[in-house]
Formats: C-alpha cells, structure tokens, sequence
C-alpha cells in the first residue's frame, strides 16, 4: 500500500511525505515517485490529510467478562477504531477481577475472538497473589488504593510494600487525593524510583509528587476540560472517580501541561441506569482526540503535545515499542485527521454500547476520518470498511 499527498508527523514534525505499507509495517516514508506508485496494490490519497500514528489509550474499561450489558470487547473496540485509538489497555476491576493468570488468559481469548483494535492488559494487584502476577508476567500492575467501581482496593501497607519492591515492570496506581498519594510515595522501594504511573491525575501537586519519584503522570480530557461547575450540566451522569475538581485546579492543571506524560480517557461506561444508581465514569474513546484537536485549533494545544501524549509517549510508558510514531519498521496502525471538521458530540450516535458522554452537544472542530490498522483499512469516513 502506497499513501500519498498527506502531512504525516514524522521525527516531531508535519512533513509531507509519502509512506510505503508492507506486511503490516512501514516499509519506506520517502518523497513522492511515479514509478512506485506504479509497483503498488493499492494507492490511498490523503490529501489535506494529517497522518498521525494510531493513538494508545492505556485506561480503558472494556467491561468483558462480566458487564457485558455495559460494554464488551466488540462495541468497545468500535468506539476505541472510531476515535482513532488502535491500541487500548484494559483494566482489571471486572466482576470476576483480572488476578489470576488464568483470568488473564481468558480476558485474552476474548479480546482475540471479538476486538478490532489490539487490547493489552493490566492486571490486579490483591493482598496475596504475588504468585499469580509471577505466573502471567502481565505488561503492568494495576494497583487501587481508593475505593472504586469493583472491590479491588489494596488496604494492607506490607502488601502495598511488597507489590512495589518485587514487581519490575510499570504499577499503574489508582489513588485519590494528595495524602494517599503521600502515602505511596513513602511506601515505594528505594531503588525503584520510575515504576510508578499515577493514572486519573487531577492536581498539580500531585503531579509534583509523582515526578519527584520520577513517576509518569496520566490525565483524562474529562479532568482537563471540566470542572465541578459543569457538574450541574452532568446533573445525574455526574459521579467519576476522581471526581471533577475546582475550576482553579483545572487552570493549574493546564499550566502543568509539560509534565503530563500521556492522556488516557479512563473509558469508563455504564448505562443511564447504573448511572442513575451512582455509578462511577465516563465512556470516553470516541471523544478525547476530537477534544484534543478541537483544543489545538484554539492554540491551547500543538499537535506535538497531542502526539507526544497519546502515542509516543504511552508506547514508551509500557514498553509497547514495535508502535506509537511513524518510523520504518513500526506497525502500521495509522490514523488520518481532518483538523478542520466540524462536528457535533451526540451520545446516542456512538459506537459504545453506553451511547451516553459526559460532552453531548459539544460543537468540535477536528475529526479521525480513517484509520489503518496492521497496514488495513478498517474505518474511512466515519464507517467500518473491513
Ligand atoms: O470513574 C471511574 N470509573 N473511576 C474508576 O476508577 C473506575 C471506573 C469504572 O470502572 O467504572
Ligand atoms: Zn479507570
């Protein structure tokens, strides 16, 4: 496959270049020439086109096994492809959690059979399955200090301790407000400074924290772009965790922007009901880039930090490396945009089986029209073509 005319993001900036697609990798980036276009299959014009890499979403609650009623690998793949994310890594907190290597192995099998985007995983960090995590070798440990949806949390400090020392890859924390986070911080083993990836930061103190332990820091598009004065607007979908701050927390957040390692949408559906009933979250997939861009067309944001923050940086983050930026030899997960679109947010139009989102009737300016996965097509102008 040969894709031409487009601005692609190579080596930090937007340059015009052709790519070369083969046996689901990039072949070749070069400059446009008649006689290879002849060679190939398939010739794809991306005019007025920005080609960015597929995005890595690592905070994504697919919901399968278990809630299924709520997402599964299927739908929730669909919304992942629709907002430009080829990659998604999920969380453990199902009904029957992800702490077992068996579990694990399952929740792959799934995964296989029924998603259209490639799925990793965390896996559960519990007071006692040391042994389990030794077994499946997970990419990553999810480890909750605060209470959230499941009952997955870790209470008991040598346990906290012993997960921290022992684990060597990176231990994904969920925990809320700066004294908890106070907390992990005197826990962590001393030579394991860097391991530590505070999902949902909502503060730039707790930023501060993190970094001061050489931890790398995640946000959500939710914690950036809402505050708790929106929360009237939200009125019964209002509960996330952590809950949406003070609008002078968000500023502060804004203006910690360099520090932020990646933005994740902690994709987090329930149906109206659940909701209704109090649950946690907000489905976030098919909206955060389009939040994003719209962002970067009010020069809030450049298409660097954008890039930087959902591929780059998130494959480096979790050791994802054969992705996350357009060079010879990466996969070909692709993703074209049109940063001038205009388009409105409306829940129910979704490809998430919750078909609700905390930005319904959101005007935004900036679009994923295709998306290329292992060197397919799968998705071309708002429809799946595979
Ligand atoms: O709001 C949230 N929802 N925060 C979490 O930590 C979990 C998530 C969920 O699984 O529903
Ligand atoms: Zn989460």
């Amino acid at each position: 496959m040969q894709i031409k005319n487009g601005k692609i993001f190579f080596k930090n900036q937007l340059v015009e270049r052709n790519l070369i697609i083969e046996n689901g990798l990039i072949k070749r980036i070069s400059n446009y020439s008649a006689s290879e276009e002849e060679k190939q299959d398939e010739v794809v014009d991306a005019k007025g086109m920005l080609i960015l890499p597929g995005l890595i979403d690592v905070h994504v609650h697919m919901r399968e096994p278990g809630d299924t009623y709520k997402e599964d690998f299927k739908t929730g793949s669909h919304a992942a492809i629709a907002g430009g994310i080829t990659t998604v890594i999920d969380m453990p907190n199902n009904k029957l959690p992800t702490i077992t290597a068996q579990r694990l192995k399952e929740k792959e099998k799934l995964a296989k059979q029924k998603a259209i985007c490639d799925v990793f995983f965390h896996m559960g960090a519990t007071e006692n399955n040391f042994d389990e995590i030794k077994k499946a070798e997970p990419l990553s440990l999810k480890m909750y200090l605060s209470e959230t949806t499941g009952d997955l949390v870790l209470k008991d400090k040598n346990a906290i301790k012993k997960h921290l020392e022992i684990f060597t890859r990176k231990i994904v924390v969920h925990a809320e407000g700066q004294m908890l986070i106070d907390r992990l911080v005197s826990l962590l083993y001393k030579n394991k400074k860097g391991n530590i990836h505070l999902a949902h930061t909502t503060t730039a103190k707790e930023i501060d924290t993190i970094k001061a332990v050489s931890g790398t820091i995640e946000v959500t598009p939710h914690h950036l772009f809402l505050s708790k004065k929106y929360e009237e607007k939200l009125g019964k979908l209002t509960p996330v965790k952590p809950p949406l701050r003070d609008e002078a927390d968000r500023r502060l957040l804004w203006q910690s922007l360099d520090k932020i390692d990646c933005v994740a949408t902690d994709h987090a559906p329930h149906t109206i009901e659940d909701k209704e009933d109090g649950a946690y979250g907000y489905p976030g997939l098919e909206t955060s880039l389009a939040i994003m861009l719209d962002a970067y067309n009010k020069k809030l944001l450049t298409i660097n930090w954008i890039v930087e923050r959902m591929a780059i940086n998130p494959a480096k983050i979790f050791g994802l490396n054969d992705r996350g930026e357009i060079a010879v030899g990466k996969k070909a997960d692709l993703i074209f945009v049109d940063t001038k679109q205009e388009w409105q947010v409306k829940g129910e139009e979704l490809e998430t089986k919750c078909k609700w989102s905390p930005f319904d009737a959101w005007h935004l300016r900036g679009k994923v029209k295709t998306v290329i996965r292992n060197g397919k097509t799968i998705y071309e102008g708002g429809e799946f073509v595979y």
